[in-house]
C-alpha cells in the first residue's frame, strides 16, 4: 500500500473517514472528494477536495490531476425511510453519482474500484446466516439502489476493464479505537449511538416493536466493528491491486445481537439506565439479519478484530464522551 495513491468518495463521513485513517496508516497517500453534506471536515484524513459525487466533469479532473491507483466509494445517502419518501434523491445521488464517478474514473483510466454495498440488497431473508447467494429483494429503495449499482458495477466489470469490490455491509458499529473518529450522524437514526445518547441522558429511546419472532421480540441484527470494516476494505483493495477482478463479499461478524441486548451492552459499558418506551415496529424491518462471511474470510483473510459487542460500544461510548465533530448537547 506504500505511496499508493487512492481517492476517498465520500471520505468524510462515519464509514469513509474510518477507511481513510485506515489506509493511510497502511501507507497510502488519500485525498478525499466530499461534499461535506453530512460529513465532517474534521473527519478527513489527507487533502479535501470539496465536490458533489454527482459532478462528473469535476470526478474526471480530480482524477486526471491526482494520479490515482484507485478509488473507494462511500457517497451515498442512507436513510432507509427517507428514501420511501424521496425515493428520486436516492437514485439521483447513489445511481446517477456511481454513473458519474465511473465514466469518470474510465475518461482518467483509474479502474479499481471498492464499493460500499449493503445487506439491505436482500431485503427479508428466506435464510440465515444471509450469503452472497441469496437472492435479492430489496424492500426499500436504498436497499434498490445499493443493488442497481451492484448491477452497473458487473457490467463494467465484465465490459469496461474494471476490477471492483463490492462490500454488502451489515451494522457499521464502533469508533476508531483511539477515539480519533466517530459516528455523528445528524440526525442520529442508528441505535448503538441512540441508545449510548439515552445512557448519557440526552434523549429516551424507541424499541421499534417488541413482538418480532425472535427469541426476546426484538429485532437481530449483526453490528460490525468500523475499524473492522476498513480492515476489510484495505483487503479488498490489495486483492485488486493483486490482479483480482473482484466480486461482492458480506462483511459482518456472523452473529446477530437483539435490541435488548444492545441496550444491555450500553448499559454494562457506561453503568448508566437507558430509559426506552415501546414503539411500533419501523416498516421494512426484517426480524433478524446476520451475515454468513465466510466468504471475505477465505478469499481475503479478513477476520474481525473486534466481533465482541461491549467492545464496539465501549469504542463509540469513548467517542461520545469526547467527541471531535458533530452536533452534541455536552459530554456525558
Ligand atoms: N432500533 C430501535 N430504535 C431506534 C433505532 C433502531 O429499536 O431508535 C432498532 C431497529 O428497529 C433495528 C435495529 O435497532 O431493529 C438497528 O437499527 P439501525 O437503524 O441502527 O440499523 P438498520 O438495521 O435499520 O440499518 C442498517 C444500516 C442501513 C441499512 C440497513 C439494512 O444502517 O444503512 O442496515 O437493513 F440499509
Amino acid at each position: 500500500m506504500q505511496g499508493r495513491r487512492v481517492l476517498v468518495v465520500g471520505g468524510a463521513g462515519y464509514i469513509g473517514s474510518h477507511c481513510a485513517l485506515l489506509l493511510q496508516e497502511a501507507g497510502a497517500e488519500i485525498t478525499v472528494y466530499d461534499d461535506l453534506s453530512t460529513g465532517y471536515a474534521e473527519a478527513v484524513t489527507g487533502r479535501l477536495v470539496r465536490g458533489d459525487v454527482r459532478d462528473r466533469a469535476r470526478l474526471e479532473t480530480v482524477l486526471q490531476e491526482g494520479r490515482f491507483d484507485a478509488v473507494m466509494h462511500f457517497a451515498a445517502r442512507l436513510l432507509v425511510g427517507e428514501s420511501v419518501a424521496h425515493p428520486l434523491a436516492y437514485f439521483d445521488t447513489n445511481v446517477a453519482g456511481t454513473c458519474a464517478l465511473l465514466s469518470a474514473m474510465a475518461a482518467a483510466d483509474v479502474r479499481t474500484l471498492v464499493f460500499s454495498s449493503s445487506c439491505a440488497i436482500y431485503g427479508e431473508p428466506r435464510t440465515l446466516p444471509l450469503d452472497e447467494a441469496h437472492p435479492f429483494a430489496p424492500v426499500s429503495p436504498y436497499g434498490l439502489t445499493k443493488l442497481m449499482v451492484e448491477q452497473v458495477l458487473d457490467a463494467c466489470r465484465e465490459r469496461e476493464g474494471f476490477r471492483i469490490a463490492s462490500l454488502r455491509y451489515f451494522n457499521a458499529a464502533g469508533a476508531h479505537p483511539g477515539g480519533r473518529l466517530g459516528e455523528a450522524h445528524d440526525p442520529e437514526t442508528h441505535l448503538v449511538p441512540l441508545a449510548l445518547e439515552a445512557a448519557a441522558g440526552w434523549r429516551r429511546i424507541r424499541l421499534f416493536g417488541r413482538d418480532y419472532p425472535t427469541p426476546d421480540g426484538t429485532c437481530i441484527r449483526d453490528y460490525v466493528h468500523v475499524w473492522d470494516l476498513a480492515e476489510a476494505h484495505r483487503l479488498a483493495l490489495e486483492a485488486l491491486w493483486a490482479g483480482q477482478a473482484g466480486r461482492a463479499w458480506n462483511v459482518g461478524t456472523g452473529t446477530g445481537s437483539s435490541v435488548l441486548e444492545v441496550i444491555a451492552a450500553v448499559e454494562r459499558v457506561t453503568g448508566r439506565s437507558v430509559q426506552r418506551d415501546d414503539a411500533p415496529r419501523r416498516p421494512g424491518d426484517p426480524p433478524a439479519l446476520y451475515a454468513k462471511a465466510d466468504a471475505i474470510r477465505q478469499d481475503l483473510g479478513w477476520i474481525p478484530r473486534h466481533p465482541d459487542l461491549e467492545v464496539t460500544v465501549e469504542h463509540a461510548w469513548r467517542w461520545l464522551q469526547a467527541p471531535r465533530y458533530g452536533r452534541y448537547p455536552r459530554r456525558p
